[in-house]
């Protein structure tokens, strides 16, 4: 009998389950002699004697420092669940930034949990389900099931490889329902989980949560060093990639741009960082121009925004805005290498000791002479650095963190980020960019619908920086001689 054969989720009536079996494509009604067939024999595929993930001495360097910042609570992490894209296809599942960091692990429905130990400090504990069940013919019946799936690591298989004890995930909300005594949660990700927390947490208490994890990842250890590197050069890689297939994109649209770029992202890593900005000729003016349906032409700029995320979810944040027929006009040129000239006043100013605004202040300044020199917006720059006038053409801020999370930290405290003093061991974005929109009629004609930006990703070492993204080149001749090289 069917019902016989539903994994066993008490909540679920029967109907439901065979809602969800419909759904995943099975239907109700298999044999009992089935049922029985599909129990045995399969080998045992346990996995033995397991080394530990690369980074499993940082994730938990990661969780004693967090242990020591909430003693005695008890701390909830989620990875986050799928989310349907429609009926019964979901979006390609991404963990959580805050669990991937604590865990290295990224599976979906797994949940951290930090238990304050009696002798003081916590006990970290990871919850993920555990391999199909075969008695109950989970493995085959359900949708999450492993054979429609894939293999799932073992409890055990999880422990060696992760370095923390791991329990059965649905045994998990449960727990926590019954739990006494003071908890906090990092919220967004798993609404089951909340729900069983939901008169044991505030808001205000767990934005304290989120707000300690978004400043921890502020300094990057060397294993994210090493990870952010990665990230740059394989982006380089697929920007050269698409500068080698600009003419089948001038025969069709952004959109071949958008799709190499991703080629690359899912052969070296594990998606793009962020949709790739792929704006073409005017498309180059809106700053997150993603839908990427637009003409490539001859004449006209590419600005490329762009960013590999690897396997470990650290993704690179680049931009370079390109001559799409390999030579930039006179203006082209010369709007150009003023940005050019502002991100390396820019960059100059990241080094230890410096205020994190110092890199946009230089940036801005730079990019106001340039404005006044032209005649666009009347001097002098003190004037027009103070009333922002330069901002109608600058628009957004010179860089921000950059990490797991293209906007890395986003939830750091401004006395933290804004107003802090820059540290060995962080990264950063410096991206000042010009933008004159196509219906600016306050700019000569010839400069509407010229948008440039220039983007590195920047790491801050003991005596200055580091352009982690310096294999793709900045300056204009060198573009040009770069895209030459490229198209042979
Ligand atoms: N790609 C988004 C940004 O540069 O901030
Ligand atoms: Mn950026
Ligand atoms: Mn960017």
């Amino acid at each position: 009998m069917a019902e016989e054969l539903t994994p066993e989720t008490p909540e679920e009536t029967t109907e439901e389950q065979a809602i969800k079996q419909r759904k995943n494509g099975l239907y109700p009604g298999v044999s009992d002699e089935l049922a029985e067939n599909m129990k045995s024999g399969w080998a045992d595929t346990e996995l033995r004697d397991l080394a530990p993930i690369a980074q499993a001495d940082k994730t938990a360097a990661r969780r004693a420092a967090l242990s020591a910042r909430f003693p005695g609570e008890r701390l909830v992490i989620p990875a986050g669940n799928l989310k349907t894209r429609s009926n019964d296809t979901e979006y390609a599942f991404r963990a959580s930034t805050e669990y991937a960091y604590l865990t290295g692990d990224q599976t979906q429905d797994g949940v951290l949990v930090l238990e304050p130990a009696r002798a003081g400090g916590h006990e970290a504990t990871i919850y993920l389900l555990p391999r199909s069940d075969r008695e109950n013919g989970e493995f085959w019946l359900d949708g999450q099931g492993e054979l429609w799936v894939g293999r799932r690591h073992s409890l055990t298989e999880a422990e060696q490889l992760l370095g923390v004890p791991a329990k059965d995930v649905r045994e998990l909300a449960a727990q926590l329902k019954e739990a006494t005594g003071p908890v906090r949660a990092v919220r967004g990700h798993d609404a089951g989980i909340e729900a069983a927390l939901t008169d044991k947490v505030t808001a205000e208490r767990d934005e304290e949560l989120r707000v300690y994890l978004s400043e921890a990842r502020l300094i990057k250890d060397d294993f994210e060093v090493a990870e952010l590197r990665k990230a740059c050069e394989a982006t380089a890689r697929g920007f050269e990639d698409v500068v080698k297939v600009l003419d089948k994109a001038e025969a069709t649209s952004e959109r071949y741009i958008e799709g190499t770029f991703f080629l690359r992202a899912r052969v070296e890593g594990n998606d793009i960082g962020y949709g790739s900005i792929c704006a073409a000729g005017p498309h180059a003016t809106t700053l997150h121009w993603v839908r990427n349906d637009g003409d490539v032409r001859s004449g006209d700029l590419l600005l490329l925004d762009a960013g590999v995320e690897t396997n470990e979810l650290y993704t690179a944040d680049i931009t370079r805005t390109l001559p799409i027929n390999g030579r930039y006009t006179e203006l082209q040129r010369k709007i150009y290498d003023a940005v050019y000239e502002a991100q390396e006043a820019g960059i100059a100013a990241v080094k230890p000791g410096a205020a994190y605004r110092d890199f946009h202040d230089a940036a801005q300044r730079v990019l106001a002479e340039k404005l006044v020199e032209w005649g666009l917006v009347e001097g002098p720059v003190e004037r027009v650095l103070e009333l922002g006038l330069q901002r109608r053409w600058t628009l957004h801020g010179t860089g921000h963190m950059l990490g797991m999370d293209v906007h890395d930290c986003a939830a750091a405290r401004t006395e933290a980020y804004v107003d802090t003093t820059l540290a060995p061991g962080m990264c950063l974005t410096v991206e000042p960019g010009l933008y004159f929109q196509a219906d600016d009629l306050t700019v000569p004609e010839e400069y509407r619908g010229i948008g440039v930006r220039i983007e590195d990703d920047i790491l801050v070492t003991e005596d200055g920086n580091v352009n982690l993204s310096d294999a793709l080149p900045r300056r204009s001749e060198e573009v040009e001689a770069w895209m030459a090289g490229l198209k042979g």
